[in-house]
C-alpha cells in the first residue's frame, strides 16, 4: 500500500517526529511503500477558496508553496497518516493548512485507510480527533485504523510503539 505520513510538527528531532517515524519504519517492514514528510516546518498556506481547482479537482491549486510537493503525494496516497503535536488543544496551524488545501481533491482519490498518530505535553487531543473523524474518516471515506497517541516523553515508549505496530496487526 502506498502510504503518506505527514507531520505537522516544525521540530525535526521531536515527539511527533519519533512516532512518525516509528509508524514509518514498521511500515516499510510490512513492505508498504512510505513518503514521510514534515510539513510544519514549511511554508504551507491556507486554501483561499478562489475555487480555481474546482474545474478539475485532481490537486492543481494556483498557490506556489510547498504544498505543491505534497499535491502528488496526496494524489497517490492509498492510507494518509495524520502525525501532529496538540497546539492549543488542536492540530498545528500547518497541519489544518493541509488538511485545507485537500479541498483541491475534495477527496483523496486513491485514499482507502488512515490512521492519526498525536503527541502533547499532557492532554488535550479532543478537537484534533474530532478534525480527524470528521475530515478524514466520514468527509474522505477513510477506514479508521487507529489513533495513537503520547503525552510528555512517551512518544518513544515501548507502550506507544506497541500502540503502532497493532495498527499493523488490523491490515
Ligand atoms: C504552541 C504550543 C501549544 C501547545 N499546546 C499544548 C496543549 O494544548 N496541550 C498539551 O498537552 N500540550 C501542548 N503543547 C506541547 C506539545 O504538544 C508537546 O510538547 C508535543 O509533544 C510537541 O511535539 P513535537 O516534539 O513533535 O514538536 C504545546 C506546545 C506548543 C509549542
Amino acid at each position: 500500500m502506498n502510504i503518506l505520513i505527514l507531520n505537522g510538527s516544525p521540530r525535526p528531532n521531536g515527539n511527533t517526529a519519533a512516532m512518525a517515524e516509528y509508524f514509518a519504519e514498521e511500515a516499510k517492514k510490512q513492505g508498504h511503500k512510505v513518503s514521510l514528510i514534515q510539513i510544519g516546518n514549511k511554508d504551507i498556506r491556507g486554501c483561499k477558496n478562489c475555487d480555481a481547482c474546482r474545474k478539475t479537482l485532481d490537486g492543481s491549486c494556483v498557490q506556489q508553496d510547498d504544498m505543491q510537493e505534497v499535491f502528488p503525494l496526496m494524489r497517490e496516497c492509498e492510507m494518509l497518516v495524520i502525525a501532529s503535536p496538540i497546539y492549543y488543544y488542536s492540530m498545528t496551524g500547518q497541519m489544518h493548512c493541509a488538511i485545507e488545501r485537500i479541498y483541491a481533491f475534495e477527496r483523496l482519490p486513491k485514499i482507502k485507510k488512515a490512521a492519526l498518530l498525536l503527541s502533547a505535553g499532557g492532554g488535550g487531543f479532543t478537537s484534533a480527533i474530532q478534525t480527524y473523524k470528521d475530515a478524514i474518516i466520514g468527509h474522505m471515506g477513510a477506514k479508521d485504523m487507529g489513533i495513537v497517541k503520547s503525552t510528555g516523553n512517551g512518544a518513544r515508549s515501548e507502550a506507544v510503539r506497541k500502540e503502532i505496530q497493532a495498527i499493523f496487526g488490523k491490515f
